[in-house]
């Protein structure tokens, strides 16, 4: 079974507090996503491997060098509201590649139903995190990730913002090779397939939609 990680850092936290208020403005709201975005890309990006190497200081001396090499990882937001937490991330790990899958939710059936997928052509030698706000009934995250390994990535990572029990049972059930991150997890889905208490609808929040 796929692990499943609720980040608990402080900062963390507090956005998603900030998240959640339903004061919280379209202007804030993704400016908080944005850091929010960082704080767990930071988190998320822990076990990334390391190569070593001298370099030289201003003092003249040689010191171990470790560095991120610049091939391990991809970012593949999930359209529209996992767009939100790019420029966040790649704060982070600014040489990552970018793709992009698009998915919504029918919101009659709740069924996810994808219309754009353009990956890093090397994705199978990445690791890929595949990023959206809200892990919900997990619909969109299982019909995402399952269109990304028939691509040819094996090495993947699900990074949310809040979750819903069903939707991370769901997607550790479809998925037990994929981690799972979140800042929170929250109680249950409405009969329309909303987080309660949750923070809405994430990608009209970002965007400003509603
Ligand atoms: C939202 C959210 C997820 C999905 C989660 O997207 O951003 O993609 O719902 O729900 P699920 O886990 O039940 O599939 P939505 O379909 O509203 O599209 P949007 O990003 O364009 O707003
Ligand atoms: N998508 C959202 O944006 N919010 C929810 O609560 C559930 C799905």
């Amino acid at each position: 079974m796929s692990e499943f990680t609720v980040l608990d850092h402080p900062l963390i936290q507090h956005k998603l507090t900030r998240l959640r208020d339903e004061t919280t403005d379209t202007k804030i709201f993704r400016e908080v996503v944005d850091e929010i975005s960082s704080l767990m890309a930071y988190e998320i990006t822990r076990d990334v491997p390391l190569t070593t190497r001298k370099v030289r200081t201003p003092l003249g001396l040689d010191a171990d060098g470790h560095f991120v090499d610049g091939l391990q990882l991809g970012v593949v937001p999930i359209l529209r509201a996992g767009l939100g937490m790019i420029h966040g991330i790649l704060q982070i790990v600014p040489m990552a590649p970018v793709g992009h899958i698009g998915i919504y939710r029918d919101p009659d059936t709740l069924e996810p139903r994808d219309y754009y997928c353009k990956l890093p052509s090397d994705s199978e030698k990445r690791t890929l995190i595949v990023v959206d706000p809200m892990l919900a009934t997990g619909g969109s995250a299982i019909a995402a990730i399952n269109f990304i390994k028939k691509q040819g990535a094996a090495r993947i990572k699900f990074n949310c913002i809040l979750a819903a029990p069903e939707g991370v049972a769901a997607l550790r059930a479809a998925h037990p090779d994929v981690s799972i991150y979140a800042a929170g997890l929250d109680e249950k889905l409405n009969d329309h397939g909303y987080i309660l208490p949750g923070l809405g609808d994430a990608g009209d929040r970002i965007f400003g939609t509603k």
